[in-house]
């Protein structure tokens, strides 16, 4: 990335109602760009607002008995709160009632209008209530006459208009000469088509005996303006337009986050706006997909509306904010249920994040007297000389910052963060090739100490970078990890810098894991709750382990029954009161499941994260000293010797053992 200023904005949204999951999602979005670009040390502006004149803000408000500016300040609220909650770093936060902002949409409506850019007309034809937009026949839905339509209104009435349609040649060459101005490509294309029909002028005002909600025209009183037309100029009157001009220059122009409902807007009407104002284009609009729940669009109607309060109140806000980032594909449309929330969530951050900083700090702090152990002296000025493991561990965080910035330039925050989540994967793996509390016993404690020096510093630079996406986790993360504050751009790309001999910390559960309320789809069910039929094996268990083969024989049909699958060991920790168990929490396939196993004697839990074993995945679930048990591993036994049987990592978990 290379440090130019970086302006990025939301739509403002509409104060005629509470914010949802659509709204959090783009300034999340926004907020999380804005992150990277700062981390990056890019001169970075954000900004957000509220759309406060209009239609539906006059609606709402006289469906809930205020007046409109009542309306708008009560509801202002939710947005703030909201932003406030999710930890948004908005530089400003924009109202379209602000003087400061009347006052430049008047000035550009009188410049515009001085410069015959607006003229005035009368005009005799049909008016969509709903879109409060002039409508054509050719604008109706296929056969559809305008008198079949409730929404439609015949109106005869003098009005202003800019003359949009002069821009038309010129803005199709714009948009085919300027690669990055809409993005995603297809919804390029999208407006591209949309050009192919003449471009009609844009109607400007709407008399106040109409709709008296809004900024007056500076030359008619009799009319206020078009709320998109007022709306629109937020991006530059907030940012100096017409006031401060070092500012405006300073930011301008803007890369505008949206969403796809309201791409014409932004990629017709603005862009000739601004063209008649003679202002420079923005430098980017990229429109996201929708927030679907199931397949079908979230609306209050349908009541399938996703608070985002309720989601930050049961998961917490940062794994909000990860989920949301994770899983929509930005430009295309994703879909939310609970059960995708609580898989990832499980998979990403309580198993392969957490379990990584637990696994560093505790065994920091049982092997190192809780301090992060120095590397031999220029080991890590010379990283050919580190082992292969470490080696490749070193690369691949490096280049998952590289390719990390790469895909936040392209609006992939999605594939950032796989790439994050690989290499946190690779640590993990790491940890398990090396066994550091094998190598703890070594009289020669230096690999002990490369190995968790490596492990350390990889968490100090991939924490870093998921901290624009978790910032309040990422700052627990680090703080037990001993780092404070947050790091120089050039201190993401060198391997090696981690202050070695800070006292790390207990870091408690940064990510508890969530149980599944729900089992999800019938594929899946047989490894969440519902158990296809209890098997209650023949030996019990303790026994089933120790059993020497061929003793009884049984019908393979009795095999069958009994569903064996491979599992990672995600973490283990010993039962309280009982010094044979174990209590570990294991992942089968994305499922994460409890069980209790008396190896207590012949494992240190630090030991076990990170083993694929095999377990009986359809024993009924029991509890064992008071401890919820789902499920049997299987372990093999001679001689007072009892060892785990593993499958071959490869083959991952979740696997039919057969
Ligand atoms: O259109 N999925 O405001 P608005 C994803 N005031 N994003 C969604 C979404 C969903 N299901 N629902 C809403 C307006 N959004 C105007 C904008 S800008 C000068 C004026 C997000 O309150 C998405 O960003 O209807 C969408 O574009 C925006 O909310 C619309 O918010
Ligand atoms: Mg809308």
């Amino acid at each position: 990335m290379d440090h130019r200023t970086f302006y990025v904005t939301t739509p403002i949204y509409y104060v005629n109602d509470k914010p949802h999951i659509g709204h959090a999602y783009t300034t999340i979005l926004a907020d999380v760009l804005a992150g990277y670009h700062r981390l990056a040390g890019d001169p970075t502006y954000f900004l957000t607002g509220t759309d406060e004149h209009g239609q539906k803000v006059q609606r709402a408000a006289e469906q809930a008995g205020m007046t409109a500016q009542e309306q708008a300040d009560a509801t202002v609220v939710h947005f703030q709160r909201l932003w406030e909650r999710l930890g948004i770093t908005h530089d400003d936060f924009i109202r379209t009632t602000e003087g400061r902002h009347k006052r430049v949409v008047q000035a550009c409506l009188q410049d515009l209008f001085d410069r015959g850019e607006i003229y005035r007309a009368e005009y005799d034809g049909w008016y969509d209530v709903t879109s409060e937009t002039f409508v054509t026949e050719k604008d109706l839905p296929e056969g559809k006459k305008p008198e079949d339509l409730p929404n439609i209104v015949r109106i005869k009435e003098a009005n202003y208009f800019f003359k949009m349609s002069q821009y038309q040649a010129w803005l199709v060459d714009y948009i085919q000469t300027h690669q990055d101005f809409i993005q995603p490509e297809f919804r390029r294309n999208e407006t591209l088509g949309f050009l192919r029909k003449p471009l009609q002028d844009l109607c400007i005002s709407r008399p106040k005996s109409r709709l008296a909600w809004g900024i007056e025209l500076p030359f008619d009183s009799q009319y206020v303006c078009y709320v998109w037309f007022d709306a629109l100029v937020n991006y530059i009157s907030a940012i100096g337009y017409r006031g401060d001009e070092a500012m405006f220059s300073k930011w301008w122009p803007a890369v505008h986050l949206i969403g796809k409902d309201i791409l014409t807007t932004h990629t017709v009407y603005w862009p000739t706006m601004l063209k008649a104002l003679g202002v420079p284009q923005p430098r980017t609009v990229f429109a996201h997909g929708w927030w679907l729940f199931g397949d079908a669009k979230m609306s209050k109607s349908l009541g399938n509306v996703v608070n985002p309060m309720d989601m930050i109140d049961r998961f917490g806000v940062d794994a909000f904010r990860y989920f949301l980032m994770a899983e929509m594909i930005p430009g295309q449309d994703a879909s939310f249920s609970e059960d995708g929330f609580v898989r990832r969530y499980n998979a990403d951050l309580a198993n392969d994040l957490g379990n990584l900083l637990n696994r560093v700090t505790n065994m920091t702090r049982r092997f190192c007297d809780g301090k992060v152990p120095a590397p031999p002296a220029g080991l890590m000025e010379h990283p050919e000389r580190l082992d292969a493991a470490a080696r490749e561990v070193r690369e691949t965080v490096l280049s998952a910052v590289e390719r990390l910035f790469a895909h936040i330039e392209a609006y992939r925050i999605d594939l950032g963060l796989s790439e994050l989540l690989s290499a946190v994967k690779r640590v993990n793996k790491y940890l398990e090739e090396k066994q550091p509390w094998t190598l703890a016993r070594q009289p020669d404690q230096t690999d002990l100490h490369v190995c968790l020096y490596v492990s350390a510093e990889a968490l100090r630079i991939l924490s870093q970078c998921l901290h624009p996406v978790m910032p309040a986790k990422m700052d627990a993360l680090r703080a037990a990890l001993g780092l404070r504050g947050p790091c120089t751009p050039a201190e993401l790309r060198v391997f090696g810098m981690f202050p070695a001999g800070r006292d790390v910390q207990e870091p408690g559960a940064l990510f508890p894991r969530v149980e599944r309320v729900v089992p999800s789809s019938q594929a899946e069910a047989a490894v969440t709750t519902e158990a296809p039929k209890p098997v209650t094996p023949a030996s019990p268990p303790a026994a089933a382990a120790a059993a020497p083969v061929g003793v009884a024989t049984i019908e393979f049909t009795d095999f069958q029954k009994v569903k064996l699958k491979t599992a990672r060991i995600v973490s283990a920790e010993k039962v309280a009161g009982a010094d044979k168990l174990l209590k570990l929490q294991i992942e089968i396939g994305g499922e994460t499941r409890q069980i209790v196993a008396g190896i207590a004697q012949h494992y240190q839990p630090e030991e076990l994260p990170g083993r694929l074993i095999v377990v009986v995945a359809n024993m009924k679930p029991a509890k064992i000293r008071g401890v919820e048990s789902n499920g049997m591993l299987l372990a093999a036994s001679a001689g007072g010797k009892l060892r785990l049987v593993s499958a071959d990592p490869e083959i991952g978990s979740g696997a039919d053992v057969k």
